[in-house]
């Protein structure tokens, strides 16, 4: 079980390095360059984590940003947060295949929400991709109802992709 321990800390720039290499495992399927990545963090450190398992290596990130809601930055391009900005966007949530289905994903979201409420956000919005949609319903995500917006989440993403929005609680 020890070789699954591992812990969401804030993302340094000393992390930076370890975001290709996960985020190419992990994306494969939406593939980014190193300096949009970086961006991301630049954009907003303190939204953004790293997991790190008991011998220190990265073996999950997670990057959030201030964002507009139904406006998420388009996939390898340079963000930049609008001024009337009205959620905290999840860009990626990941973790390597051994450390998934520990709920992972829960604690580094509560992070991302404490921080967002800080902030002075009370939504948090994702697309779901990878056909995760109901994990995300698990921690209180739903699917916008907006048809329309949800078929042009479908042709950027993918078939099985999900424009959700979740309200924090104060
Ligand atoms: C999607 C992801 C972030 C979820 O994080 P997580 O910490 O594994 O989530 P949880 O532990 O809460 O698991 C959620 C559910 O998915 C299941 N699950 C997650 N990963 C699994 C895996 N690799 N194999 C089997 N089941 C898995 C869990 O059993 C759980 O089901 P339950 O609610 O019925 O118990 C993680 O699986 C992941 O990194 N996937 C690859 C990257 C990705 O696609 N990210 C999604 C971006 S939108």
């Amino acid at each position: 079980m020890l070789d699954k321990v591992a812990t969401w800390q804030p993302m340094l720039a000393a992390d930076l390095k370890h975001l290709k290499r996960l985020s190419d495992l992990l994306f494969p399927d939406y593939l980014e360059d190193y300096e949009v990545l970086e961006e991301r963090w630049k954009i907003c450190p303190l939204g953004c984590f790293i997991l790190k398992n008991y011998s220190f290596n990265a073996v999950g990130y997670a990057l959030a940003h201030p964002a507009k809601l139904k406006a998420p930055p388009k996939e390898n391009r340079i963000f930049i947060v609008p001024e009337d900005a009205d959620c905290f966007h999840i860009h990626d949530i990941c973790m390597l295949y051994d450390y998934q289905g520990y709920g992972y994903a829960g604690r580094v979201l509560r992070d991302i929400a404490a921080y967002a409420l800080e902030r002075g956000f009370n939504k948090l919005a994702i697309v779901a991709v990878h056909n995760s949609r109901r994990i995300w319903e698990k921690y209180g995500f739903k699917p916008l109802d907006d048809e329309t917006y949800q078929q042009k989440i479908k042709a950027d993403y993918g078939d099985d992709c999900f424009y959700m929005v979740r309200t924090i609680e104060a």
